[in-house]
Protein backbone atom coordinates (compact mmCIF):
# COMPACT_ATOMS: atom_id res chain seq x y z
CA UNK A 1 0.00 0.00 0.00
CA UNK A 2 1.60 3.14 -0.94
CA UNK A 3 0.00 6.37 0.49
CA UNK A 4 0.01 9.69 -1.31
CA UNK A 5 2.78 10.97 0.24
CA UNK A 6 5.18 7.86 0.32
CA UNK A 7 4.57 8.12 -3.65
CA UNK A 8 5.29 11.36 -3.63
CA UNK A 9 9.06 11.12 -2.01
CA UNK A 10 9.79 8.23 -3.91
CA UNK A 11 8.53 9.42 -7.59
CA UNK A 12 9.83 13.07 -7.10
CA UNK A 13 13.18 11.24 -6.24
CA UNK A 14 13.20 9.02 -8.69
CA UNK A 15 12.50 11.46 -11.37
CA UNK A 16 14.79 14.47 -10.12
CA UNK A 17 11.92 16.62 -9.40
CA UNK A 18 11.86 20.10 -6.42
CA UNK A 19 10.42 18.11 -3.36
CA UNK A 20 8.85 21.78 -3.12
CA UNK A 21 6.80 20.25 -5.84
CA UNK A 22 5.48 17.48 -4.06
CA UNK A 23 4.93 20.01 -1.16
CA UNK A 24 2.36 21.71 -3.49
CA UNK A 25 0.54 18.51 -4.13
CA UNK A 26 0.39 17.72 -0.56
CA UNK A 27 -1.24 20.88 0.06
CA UNK A 28 -4.58 20.50 -2.87
CA UNK A 29 -4.77 17.00 -2.07
CA UNK A 30 -5.61 18.52 1.73
CA UNK A 31 -7.78 20.97 0.24
CA UNK A 32 -9.93 18.65 -1.98
CA UNK A 33 -10.59 15.99 1.59
CA UNK A 34 -11.87 19.22 2.56
CA UNK A 35 -13.88 19.79 -0.43
CA UNK A 36 -14.87 15.82 -0.10
CA UNK A 37 -15.81 16.08 3.14
CA UNK A 38 -18.56 18.82 2.17
CA UNK A 39 -19.26 16.90 -1.25
CA UNK A 40 -20.37 13.95 0.91
CA UNK A 41 -22.12 15.73 3.50
CA UNK A 42 -24.68 17.46 1.11
CA UNK A 43 -27.79 18.89 2.27
CA UNK A 44 -26.66 17.73 5.96
CA UNK A 45 -23.98 20.73 5.80
CA UNK A 46 -26.46 22.76 4.00
CA UNK A 47 -24.02 22.75 0.89
CA UNK A 48 -26.49 22.86 -2.03
CA UNK A 49 -27.90 25.28 -4.07
CA UNK A 50 -26.99 28.92 -5.50
CA UNK A 51 -25.29 31.06 -3.78
CA UNK A 52 -26.93 34.27 -5.05
CA UNK A 53 -23.90 35.42 -6.77
CA UNK A 54 -21.88 35.16 -9.99
CA UNK A 55 -18.61 34.93 -11.23
CA UNK A 56 -16.69 37.08 -13.23
CA UNK A 57 -17.18 34.85 -16.46
CA UNK A 58 -21.22 35.93 -15.99
CA UNK A 59 -22.07 32.24 -14.42
CA UNK A 60 -23.99 31.89 -11.23
CA UNK A 61 -22.45 30.50 -8.39
CA UNK A 62 -23.58 27.29 -6.39
CA UNK A 63 -22.81 27.59 -3.03
CA UNK A 64 -20.54 24.76 -3.17
CA UNK A 65 -18.35 26.72 -5.78
CA UNK A 66 -17.94 29.24 -3.74
CA UNK A 67 -16.99 26.91 -0.54
CA UNK A 68 -14.83 24.82 -2.29
CA UNK A 69 -13.24 28.09 -3.72
CA UNK A 70 -12.31 29.65 -0.39
CA UNK A 71 -11.17 26.24 1.11
CA UNK A 72 -8.43 26.00 -2.12
CA UNK A 73 -7.01 29.75 -1.73
CA UNK A 74 -6.82 29.07 2.65
CA UNK A 75 -5.17 25.74 2.42
CA UNK A 76 -2.94 26.56 -0.66
CA UNK A 77 -2.30 30.51 0.60
CA UNK A 78 -0.42 28.71 3.58
CA UNK A 79 1.67 26.94 1.29
CA UNK A 80 5.66 28.81 0.83
CA UNK A 81 6.27 27.31 -1.97
CA UNK A 82 3.51 29.05 -3.65
CA UNK A 83 3.50 32.57 -4.74
CA UNK A 84 -0.01 33.10 -6.58
CA UNK A 85 -3.44 31.27 -7.84
CA UNK A 86 -6.07 31.68 -10.02
CA UNK A 87 -9.55 30.25 -10.37
CA UNK A 88 -12.50 29.92 -12.03
CA UNK A 89 -14.02 31.56 -9.56
CA UNK A 90 -11.89 34.99 -8.82
CA UNK A 91 -11.66 38.31 -10.61
CA UNK A 92 -7.98 37.81 -11.39
CA UNK A 93 -5.29 36.31 -9.91
CA UNK A 94 -4.32 35.96 -5.83
CA UNK A 95 -1.29 37.11 -4.92
CA UNK A 96 0.39 34.70 -2.21
CA UNK A 97 3.82 34.01 -1.04
CA UNK A 98 6.63 36.42 -2.30
CA UNK A 99 9.24 33.53 -2.35
CA UNK A 100 7.36 30.44 -3.91
CA UNK A 101 8.07 29.26 -7.03
CA UNK A 102 5.05 27.73 -8.11
CA UNK A 103 1.58 28.97 -9.37
CA UNK A 104 -1.39 26.92 -8.77
CA UNK A 105 -4.65 27.43 -11.11
CA UNK A 106 -7.55 25.56 -10.85
CA UNK A 107 -11.42 25.42 -11.10
CA UNK A 108 -12.76 24.46 -7.51
CA UNK A 109 -15.80 22.67 -8.62
CA UNK A 110 -15.92 20.99 -12.10
CA UNK A 111 -19.53 20.06 -12.91
CA UNK A 112 -21.80 22.07 -10.33
CA UNK A 113 -24.77 21.54 -11.78
CA UNK A 114 -24.67 18.59 -11.20
CA UNK A 115 -24.20 18.89 -7.01
CA UNK A 116 -27.72 19.65 -6.10
CA UNK A 117 -28.98 16.11 -7.87
CA UNK A 118 -25.71 13.67 -6.28
CA UNK A 119 -24.07 13.84 -9.74
CA UNK A 120 -20.13 13.46 -10.29
CA UNK A 121 -18.25 16.46 -9.75
CA UNK A 122 -15.00 17.31 -9.23
CA UNK A 123 -11.60 19.89 -9.06
CA UNK A 124 -9.53 20.47 -11.37
CA UNK A 125 -5.75 21.90 -11.07
CA UNK A 126 -2.83 23.30 -12.84
CA UNK A 127 0.62 23.96 -11.21
CA UNK A 128 2.79 26.24 -13.47
CA UNK A 129 6.45 27.12 -12.38
CA UNK A 130 6.38 30.75 -11.77
CA UNK A 131 8.72 32.92 -13.70
CA UNK A 132 11.11 35.56 -12.33
CA UNK A 133 10.14 39.05 -11.62
CA UNK A 134 7.02 40.32 -10.24
CA UNK A 135 4.00 38.39 -10.09
CA UNK A 136 1.07 39.75 -13.00
CA UNK A 137 -1.04 38.19 -14.96
CA UNK A 138 1.21 37.46 -17.50
CA UNK A 139 3.40 35.30 -15.40
CA UNK A 140 0.00 32.76 -15.62
CA UNK A 141 -0.04 33.20 -19.29
CA UNK A 142 2.20 29.82 -20.02
CA UNK A 143 1.06 27.35 -22.58
CA UNK A 144 -0.25 23.79 -21.20
CA UNK A 145 3.14 22.40 -22.60
CA UNK A 146 4.83 24.06 -19.77
CA UNK A 147 3.19 22.99 -16.92
CA UNK A 148 5.23 21.29 -14.10
CA UNK A 149 2.29 19.37 -13.23
CA UNK A 150 -1.51 18.81 -12.90
CA UNK A 151 -4.60 16.71 -11.41
CA UNK A 152 -7.72 16.54 -10.72
CA UNK A 153 -9.78 14.81 -8.06
CA UNK A 154 -12.84 13.43 -8.95
CA UNK A 155 -15.62 13.03 -5.86
CA UNK A 156 -17.53 10.01 -7.62
CA UNK A 157 -18.43 6.79 -6.16
CA UNK A 158 -15.29 6.75 -5.14
CA UNK A 159 -12.80 9.71 -4.07
CA UNK A 160 -10.10 9.76 -6.40
CA UNK A 161 -6.96 12.13 -7.45
CA UNK A 162 -5.36 11.46 -10.65
CA UNK A 163 -2.13 13.23 -11.18
CA UNK A 164 1.04 14.14 -13.53
CA UNK A 165 4.00 15.54 -12.96
CA UNK A 166 4.83 14.48 -16.53
CA UNK A 167 6.13 11.08 -15.47
CA UNK A 168 3.37 9.44 -16.50
CA UNK A 169 -0.02 9.05 -14.82
CA UNK A 170 -1.19 7.72 -11.09
CA UNK A 171 -4.50 7.16 -9.57
CA UNK A 172 -4.75 7.05 -6.14
CA UNK A 173 -8.68 6.38 -4.02
CA UNK A 174 -9.34 8.14 -0.71
CA UNK A 175 -9.92 5.28 2.12
CA UNK A 176 -12.24 5.68 5.23
CA UNK A 177 -9.34 7.41 7.12
CA UNK A 178 -9.19 10.57 4.69
CA UNK A 179 -5.94 9.24 2.77
CA UNK A 180 -5.07 8.94 -0.64
CA UNK A 181 -3.57 5.74 -1.49
CA UNK A 182 -2.24 4.86 -4.83
CA UNK A 183 -4.40 2.51 -6.35
CA UNK A 184 -3.30 2.66 -10.41
CA UNK A 185 -0.24 3.38 -12.28
CA UNK A 186 -0.02 4.69 -16.03
CA UNK A 187 -3.49 4.15 -17.48
CA UNK A 188 -3.58 4.24 -20.79
CA UNK A 189 -5.98 5.42 -23.53
CA UNK A 190 -7.08 3.57 -26.03
CA UNK A 191 -6.19 5.00 -29.42
CA UNK A 192 -9.48 3.86 -31.10
CA UNK A 193 -12.66 4.13 -29.02
CA UNK A 194 -16.68 3.49 -29.83
CA UNK A 195 -17.79 5.82 -27.46
CA UNK A 196 -18.14 10.10 -27.56
CA UNK A 197 -19.33 12.79 -24.97
CA UNK A 198 -21.02 15.82 -26.58
CA UNK A 199 -24.02 17.44 -25.59
CA UNK A 200 -26.19 16.78 -28.68
CA UNK A 201 -28.85 19.76 -27.74
CA UNK A 202 -26.51 21.99 -29.26
CA UNK A 203 -26.18 20.15 -32.54
CA UNK A 204 -27.85 22.91 -34.46
CA UNK A 205 -25.32 25.65 -33.42
CA UNK A 206 -21.85 23.54 -34.13
CA UNK A 207 -20.32 24.46 -37.36
CA UNK A 208 -20.10 22.22 -40.47
CA UNK A 209 -17.39 19.72 -39.92
CA UNK A 210 -18.75 18.94 -36.40
CA UNK A 211 -22.13 18.20 -37.60
CA UNK A 212 -20.57 15.86 -40.36
CA UNK A 213 -18.41 14.67 -38.00
CA UNK A 214 -21.28 13.51 -35.19
CA UNK A 215 -23.68 12.54 -38.08
CA UNK A 216 -20.69 9.74 -39.33
CA UNK A 217 -20.56 8.73 -35.69
CA UNK A 218 -24.79 8.04 -35.62
CA UNK A 219 -24.53 6.56 -38.72
CA UNK A 220 -22.86 3.71 -37.22
CA UNK A 221 -21.64 0.09 -39.24
CA UNK A 222 -23.55 1.64 -42.21
CA UNK A 223 -21.59 4.83 -42.47
CA UNK A 224 -17.97 5.94 -43.36
CA UNK A 225 -16.95 4.60 -39.75
CA UNK A 226 -17.81 1.22 -40.61
CA UNK A 227 -18.62 0.51 -36.44
CA UNK A 228 -21.77 1.53 -33.95
CA UNK A 229 -20.86 3.96 -31.45
CA UNK A 230 -22.90 4.61 -27.86
CA UNK A 231 -22.86 8.02 -26.39
CA UNK A 232 -21.90 9.46 -23.17
CA UNK A 233 -22.87 12.77 -21.47
CA UNK A 234 -22.36 13.48 -17.43
CA UNK A 235 -21.98 17.34 -17.72
CA UNK A 236 -19.02 16.67 -15.60
CA UNK A 237 -16.01 17.60 -18.28
CA UNK A 238 -13.84 16.03 -15.25
CA UNK A 239 -16.28 12.60 -14.92
CA UNK A 240 -15.77 12.26 -18.48
CA UNK A 241 -12.23 12.75 -18.91
CA UNK A 242 -11.80 9.93 -16.18
CA UNK A 243 -14.11 7.81 -17.99
CA UNK A 244 -11.63 8.28 -20.38
CA UNK A 245 -8.59 8.01 -18.99
CA UNK A 246 -10.31 4.33 -17.60
CA UNK A 247 -11.70 2.97 -20.68
CA UNK A 248 -10.84 5.52 -24.22
CA UNK A 249 -13.50 7.73 -25.64
CA UNK A 250 -13.53 11.32 -27.15
CA UNK A 251 -15.22 14.30 -25.76
CA UNK A 252 -16.13 17.19 -27.45
CA UNK A 253 -16.97 21.04 -26.25
CA UNK A 254 -16.93 22.34 -29.74
CA UNK A 255 -16.70 25.98 -30.19
CA UNK A 256 -20.43 27.03 -31.86
CA UNK A 257 -22.50 29.60 -33.56
CA UNK A 258 -24.07 30.89 -30.96
CA UNK A 259 -21.56 33.93 -29.79
CA UNK A 260 -18.15 34.80 -31.75
CA UNK A 261 -17.12 36.40 -28.55
CA UNK A 262 -17.02 32.94 -27.40
CA UNK A 263 -14.81 30.68 -28.49
CA UNK A 264 -16.23 27.40 -26.57
CA UNK A 265 -17.65 26.77 -23.10
CA UNK A 266 -15.03 25.47 -21.34
CA UNK A 267 -11.81 27.36 -20.21
CA UNK A 268 -8.09 26.44 -20.91
CA UNK A 269 -6.34 27.37 -18.17
CA UNK A 270 -8.23 25.58 -15.32
CA UNK A 271 -10.07 23.02 -17.59
CA UNK A 272 -8.79 22.46 -20.95
CA UNK A 273 -5.14 22.58 -20.03
CA UNK A 274 -4.72 20.63 -16.81
CA UNK A 275 -6.97 17.50 -18.50
CA UNK A 276 -5.16 17.76 -21.69
CA UNK A 277 -1.81 17.18 -19.88
CA UNK A 278 -3.38 13.95 -17.99
CA UNK A 279 -4.19 12.20 -21.19
CA UNK A 280 -1.18 13.37 -23.40
CA UNK A 281 0.52 11.48 -20.40
CA UNK A 282 -1.81 8.65 -20.47
CA UNK A 283 -1.17 8.25 -25.19
CA UNK A 284 -4.39 10.47 -25.71
CA UNK A 285 -5.04 13.82 -27.47
CA UNK A 286 -6.24 17.03 -27.29
CA UNK A 287 -6.94 19.50 -29.84
CA UNK A 288 -8.82 22.75 -29.77
CA UNK A 289 -10.12 21.19 -33.32
CA UNK A 290 -7.41 22.76 -35.40
CA UNK A 291 -3.96 22.75 -33.12
CA UNK A 292 -2.82 20.65 -30.15
CA UNK A 293 -4.49 21.96 -26.98
CA UNK A 294 -1.07 21.96 -25.05
CA UNK A 295 0.83 24.44 -27.43
CA UNK A 296 -2.35 27.05 -27.56
CA UNK A 297 -0.61 30.46 -26.06
CA UNK A 298 -3.12 31.84 -23.93
CA UNK A 299 -3.92 35.68 -23.98
CA UNK A 300 -5.78 36.09 -20.90
CA UNK A 301 -6.49 34.26 -17.61
CA UNK A 302 -10.38 33.46 -18.48
CA UNK A 303 -9.54 32.21 -21.86
CA UNK A 304 -12.30 29.82 -23.05
CA UNK A 305 -11.47 27.07 -26.13
CA UNK A 306 -12.99 24.61 -28.41
CA UNK A 307 -12.31 21.12 -26.92
CA UNK A 308 -11.99 18.01 -28.51
CA UNK A 309 -9.89 15.55 -26.35
CA UNK A 310 -9.11 11.82 -25.70
CA UNK A 311 -8.74 8.57 -28.14
CA UNK A 312 -6.16 9.76 -30.55
CA UNK A 313 -7.50 8.23 -33.95
CA UNK A 314 -10.88 10.21 -33.49
CA UNK A 315 -9.12 13.64 -32.38
CA UNK A 316 -7.01 13.07 -35.37
CA UNK A 317 -10.19 12.38 -37.76
CA UNK A 318 -11.89 15.48 -35.90
CA UNK A 319 -8.83 17.48 -36.71
CA UNK A 320 -8.65 16.34 -40.40
CA UNK A 321 -12.22 17.18 -40.85
CA UNK A 322 -11.56 21.17 -40.14
CA UNK A 323 -8.69 21.21 -42.07
P1 LIG B 1 -18.36 24.26 -14.36
O1 LIG B 1 -19.29 23.50 -13.46
O2 LIG B 1 -16.97 24.38 -13.78
O3 LIG B 1 -18.89 25.57 -14.83
O4 LIG B 1 -18.11 23.39 -15.68
C1 LIG B 1 -19.16 22.73 -16.30
C2 LIG B 1 -18.71 22.36 -17.67
C3 LIG B 1 -18.15 20.97 -17.82
O5 LIG B 1 -17.80 20.32 -16.66
C4 LIG B 1 -19.22 20.21 -18.54
O6 LIG B 1 -18.64 19.36 -19.47
C5 LIG B 1 -20.05 21.26 -19.20
O7 LIG B 1 -19.82 22.46 -18.52
C6 LIG B 1 -21.50 20.91 -19.19
O8 LIG B 1 -22.15 21.76 -20.03
P2 LIG B 1 -23.70 21.61 -20.41
O9 LIG B 1 -24.43 22.28 -19.31
O10 LIG B 1 -23.78 22.33 -21.73
O11 LIG B 1 -24.02 20.15 -20.53
MN1 LIG C 1 -15.64 23.34 -14.94
MN1 LIG D 1 -16.36 25.21 -11.83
Amino acid sequence: MTTLSQFLTEHIQQNNLPTALGDVFESVAKACVQINRQVRQGALAGILGEAGTGNVQGEDQKKLDVIANQQLIDVLKTNADIAGLASEEEDTFVACNENGSYLVLFDPLDGSSNIDVNISVGTIFSILNKPEGALSEQSFLQAGRNQAASGYVLYGPQTQLVLTMKHGVFVFTLDADGNFVQTQANPTVPEQTKEFAINMSNQRHWFKPMQQYIEALLAGETGVRGKNYNMRWVASMVAEIHRILMRGGVFMYPQDARDPAKPGKLRLMYEANPLSLILEQAGGASSNTVKNMLDIQPESLHQRVSVVMGSREEVEYIEQLHR
